[in-house]
């Protein structure tokens, strides 16, 4: 074996989003987690990606980080992945093979053949009667992922995992808050336009679903209603609005810009609220004892509030380095990241980064 061979590049997590593209490159070894690089590139002029966009993007991104013969794992989100939780009577591992594609048949609005179909049995307490089969199948829509695929070989790496969002974020969770040990728990991953909502019982995933709202939302009331161009509406998002007294700097008026992140405040907390009642439809009644969010969006003024106020829970932000060593200046490669403020958007690069190395 030359030493081409025996050199393995990493695996880089890549979140490839419609509004940036964040990469996560970890070690880990007897002691745990430690940074080697992480990084975010929006797409030219704020606007969403196309395929091309994120493909280059991403490659840029890898380059500035010195990732150049990176192993990827990407993930899917949105309607490209369905995600359904089966009760199946006990049978045999080759029984449920099986089975799968005919019980997958009544929950997939796609023929089969234009879906990839995967599935895992859950451990762990559940509703279900002892010998019963706790099962989370997933099904994504193939040209999603041969599209995806592609974005990753048009940067010239090659991919090595092909997770979905909700999962990825249930592993950084799990890896970062090992101790926790809530009955219910919600992670929410605000976007650009999607938020992926990922309900834990004891930790373990129990129901997933992405909603089509995210910080798009936002920016689309801003400039709609106030006229704000997209610089000061991006800037209006980030720039706490003290006691609704205006937003400094961006000449919009300031009562104005409350009021319309109230309005898209509303919306969203009615979609979270339908997607933990359509969860809670379908398994015992068990109180939600926290709330986590994370995502590009999830630092919206008054959001954290919002939530608060109407799920009468924790709402905190993740921190999905919580666990990881920060590199030294010198040996880390880091691209638009400051830790102390961007973290939470990472959750899904981490997870990723996370699942890829563990998968080696
Ligand atoms: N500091 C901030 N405060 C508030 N909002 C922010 C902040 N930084 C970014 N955003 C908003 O977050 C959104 C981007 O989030 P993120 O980077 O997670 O999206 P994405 O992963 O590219 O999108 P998607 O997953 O929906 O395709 C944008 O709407 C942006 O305006
Ligand atoms: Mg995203």
């Amino acid at each position: 074996m030359g030493i081409a061979a025996a050199f393995r590049p990493p695996v880089v997590g890549l979140d490839l989003g419609s509004h940036a593209v964040k990469a996560v490159a970890l070690r880990r070894n007897r002691r745990g987690w430690s940074l080697l690089a992480a990084g975010e590139l929006s797409m030219p002029f704020g606007e969403v990606g196309t395929q091309a966009q994120v493909s280059e993007t991403a490659a840029t991104l890898l380059d500035t980080l010195g990732l150049r013969r990176a192993r990827i794992a990407a993930a899917l989100s949105g309607h490209a992945v369905i995600v359904k939780r089966l009760a199946l009577p006990s049978m045999s591992a080759a029984e449920l093979a099986e089975a799968i594609p005919w019980e997958a048949e009544q929950y997939i609005p796609f023929a089969l053949s234009d879906v990839q179909l995967d599935y895992q049995v859950l451990e762990g307490p559940s509703a279900l009667p002892a010998e019963a089969l706790d099962v989370l199948l997933v099904a994504a829509r193939r040209d999603r992922v041969l599209e995806r695929v592609a974005t990753i070989e048009q940067t010239g790496r090659l991919p090595v995992v092909l997770d979905v969002e909700a999962f990825a974020l249930a592993n950084a969770y799990q890896a970062n808050y090992p101790e926790r040990t809530d009955g219910l728990a919600a992670l929410v991953h605000i976007g650009r336009g999607t938020t992926v909502v990922c309900v834990l019982e004891h930790g373990q995933v129990a129901f997933t679903r992405d909603i089509s709202l995210g910080g798009g939302a936002y920016l689309d009331a801003l400039e709609r209603d106030l006229g704000l161009d997209s610089a000061s509406a991006q800037r209006a998002l980030r720039t706490p609005a003290v006691g609704g007294a205006g937003v400094a700097g961006n000449g919009a008026a300031g009562d104005g810009v409350g009021g319309v992140l109230q309005d898209v405040h509303r919306q969203f907390v009615l979609e979270i609220r339908k997607t933990l009642d359509f969860y809670w439809s379908t398994s015992r009644p068990v109180t939600l004892d926290r709330m986590v969010l994370s995502g590009g969006a999830c630092q919206i003024e008054g959001l954290r509030t919002v939530l608060t106020d109407e799920f009468q829970v924790t709402v905190e932000l993740s921190d999905p380095f919580r666990q990881i060593a920060r590199p030294s200046r010198r040996e880390g490669h880091l691209l638009h990241f400051d830790p102390d403020v961007d973290a939470p958007a990472y959750a899904v690069a981490v997870g990723l980064a996370m699942r890829g190395e563990r998968d080696r």
